[in-house]
């Protein structure tokens, strides 16, 4: 692939809603190229602050199942159609990956800098497998924020969830979305200053 073919993919680039995906996701092949660039990332000293957990075929309900259970903790039984998304979200895509952050005590190293590389594995995750033709979306909800979700993934005390990444197939091709202008996001040169 050339350079201007990459160029014209990033800026072109979109998410898939992960309720549009269907069958195929990635083959074992595929998927091992996917966590293989994504673990390409910046990573100050590294520390290798991330984990993948693959969740696929009957592991999706299983995971599903320990969601809504947190959820009903959470909510009690009044919301029966939230507790019905909340034990079916993984099965909306035929893989997901769950990103998990582990970042480890360091005398220089500071937690929020492993938290940003742990955000370019997701990305760089995302960038693969859109790359590669697939749908993918960047999700998290209650579920990843829920202690019971993340020791069923094999979490440690510590651990985050950074994020579930949805792979499919794109049941329809998504619309451009909105993004920011870039005058309102950046500037020439340094602002003036506080003092005068
Ligand atoms: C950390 C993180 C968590 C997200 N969680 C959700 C979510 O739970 N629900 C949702 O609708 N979108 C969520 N999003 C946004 C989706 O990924 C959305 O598809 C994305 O903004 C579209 O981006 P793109 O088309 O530029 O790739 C999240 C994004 C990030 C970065």
């Amino acid at each position: 692939m050339s350079a201007s073919h990459i160029l014209e993919f990033m800026l072109k680039r979109r998410s898939v809603m992960a309720r549009n995906m269907v069958a195929p996701g990635p083959d074992a092949v595929a998927l091992e190229q996917i966590l293989t660039i994504a673990a390409r990332v910046p990573d100050h000293g590294k520390l290798t602050p991330w984990r993948f957990v693959v969740v696929q075929g009957d592991d999706r309900a299983t995971l599903g199942a320990v969601a809504e259970t947190a959820f009903l903790a959470e909510n009690g039984e009044a919301e029966p159609g939230l507790q019905q998304a909340a034990a079916q979200q993984f099965l909306r895509a035929p893989c997901v990956i769950a990103v998990i952050a582990r970042p480890v005590e360091h005398p220089k190293i500071p937690r929020s800098e492993q938290i940003l590389s742990v955000g370019a594995v997701c990305m760089n995750l995302l960038t693969a497998a859109q790359a590669m033709g697939f749908a993918a979306q960047w999700l998290t909800g209650a579920a990843a924020y829920a202690p019971e979700v993340l020791a069923r993934l094999g979490g440690q005390p510590g651990d985050e969830i950074a994020g579930f990444m949805y792979l499919g197939t794109a049941a329809e091709a998504p619309s451009e979305r909105p993004r920011p202008a870039l005058s309102e996001i950046f500037q020439f040169g340094l602002p003036e200053a506080a003092d005068g």
